[in-house]
C-alpha cells in the first residue's frame, strides 16, 4: 500500500487546514516574549513540506529543516526553490542528530516527535541541547498527551487546486506499560479522474506531561516557559482541567553560568 509520505503533494494538501501565518505570529511572541537571545537561525525538527517556510524567512530569520525521509525534503526543497525561498534542509532522525551550525530557535510541529522508547525520548532531548544555544527556545506542537491514552478516531477533508484529500486518523493503544499505541492515517485522494487510496501507520511510545518535564528539565538543560490550549498564550494549561486541543509547550535551553560548569 502506498504511504502518504511518498506523495509529499497530497500530505501538503490534507494537512492544509492550518493557519501557518498565525502560527508563524505565535512562534515569533514566543520568541519575542521568552527567547534570552536574538534570534536569526531557526530549525524545523521533522519538516516534511516545511509548511511555515515562507512565514519564518518574511520574519527576517533563516531556516533549516530536518526530516528523516528523502521524498519529503525533496519535496520541500523543490516547493522553496520555484518561490524563490532560500533554506537548508538536512536528512536525520529526530531521535539523534545533528546540525552543521548552532540554531537559535527549534521547532516541531503537529506532535511529530517520533519515538518508540524511553532512550529515544532521552537522545532526542540531548539533540536538540547540542544544536540549540543556550537561553534560546524549543517551541513544540502537541507532541505531549495530555490525555491517557484511548483509542481515538478523527476524519477531515481538504481541498486545494482542483485536489480533494479525505483523510482518517486513528490511534489504538498496544502496550499500555511500554506507553506503546499505532497511528495510522488513511487518505482518499481524488484528482481528477484519478483515485488514489494512502496510508501510513507506525508505532508510537506516548509522551505524558510529567515525564516530558523530568526528561526536559531534570535530565537535559531545559526549563519549562508553559504550556497552553489551542495555540493561544490566554489559555495556560495549568488552568485546564479538560478539553486540551492542539497544545503548545515552549522551552528554553538554560544559560549555563561559567560557575556551574
Ligand atoms: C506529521 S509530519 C509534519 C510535517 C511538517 N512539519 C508539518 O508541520 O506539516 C511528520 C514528518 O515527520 C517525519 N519523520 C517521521 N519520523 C521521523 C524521525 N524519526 N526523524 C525525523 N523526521 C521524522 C516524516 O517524514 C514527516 O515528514
Amino acid at each position: 500500500m502506498a504511504s502518504i509520505y511518498d506523495y509529499p503533494k497530497y500530505y501538503d494538501i490534507a494537512f492544509s487546514y492550518r493557519d501557518t501565518g498565525r502560527e508563524a505570529a505565535v512562534m515569533q511572541r514566543a520568541i519575542e516574549q521568552f527567547s534570552h537571545i536574538p534570534v536569526a537561525n531557526v530549525l524545523e525538527i521533522a519538516c516534511g513540506h516545511s509548511p511555515h517556510l515562507e512565514h519564518i524567512l518574511s520574519l527576517g530569520y533563516s531556516y533549516q529543516g530536518l526530516d528523516l525521509s528523502s521524498t519529503m525534503l525533496a519535496y520541500a526543497a523543490e516547493k522553496a526553490a520555484a518561490r524563490g525561498l532560500k533554506a537548508k534542509f538536512i536528512q536525520g532522525n529526530l531521535a539523534d542528530f545533528t546540525v552543521p551550525e548552532p540554531v537559535d530557535f527549534a521547532y516541531i510541529m503537529l506532535g511529530s516527535l517520533y519515538v518508540q522508547t524511553t532512550a529515544q525520548l532521552i537522545s532526542h532531548f540531548a539533540s536538540v541541547q547540542r544544536v540549540l544555544k543556550p537561553g534560546g527556545l524549543y517551541f513544540l506542537d502537541w507532541c505531549i498527551d495530555f490525555s491517557p491514552l484511548t483509542n481515538t478516531s478523527d476524519a477531515w477533508t481538504c481541498r486545494r487546486d482542483g485536489v480533494e484529500v479525505r483523510v482518517r486518523y486513528t490511534t489504538r493503544l498496544l502496550h499500555p506499560a511500554r506507553q506503546h499505541y499505532r497511528e495510522s492515517l488513511s487518505a482518499e485522494v481524488r484528482e481528477g479522474r484519478e483515485r488514489l487510496h494512502l496510508e501510513h501507520s507506525n508505532i508510537r511510545r506516548a509522551i505524558y506531561p510529567q515525564e516530558f518535564v523530568l526528561v526536559a528539565s531534570h535530565m537535559h538543560q531545559f526549563e519549562l516557559v508553559g504550556w497552553w490550549n489551542d495555540w493561544d498564550f490566554n489559555q495556560p494549561l495549568d488552568s485546564v482541567t479538560h478539553g486540551i486541543v492542539r497544545p503548545i509547550i515552549v522551552l528554553r535551553r538554560k544559560l549555563v553560568r561559567p560557575n556551574s560548569l
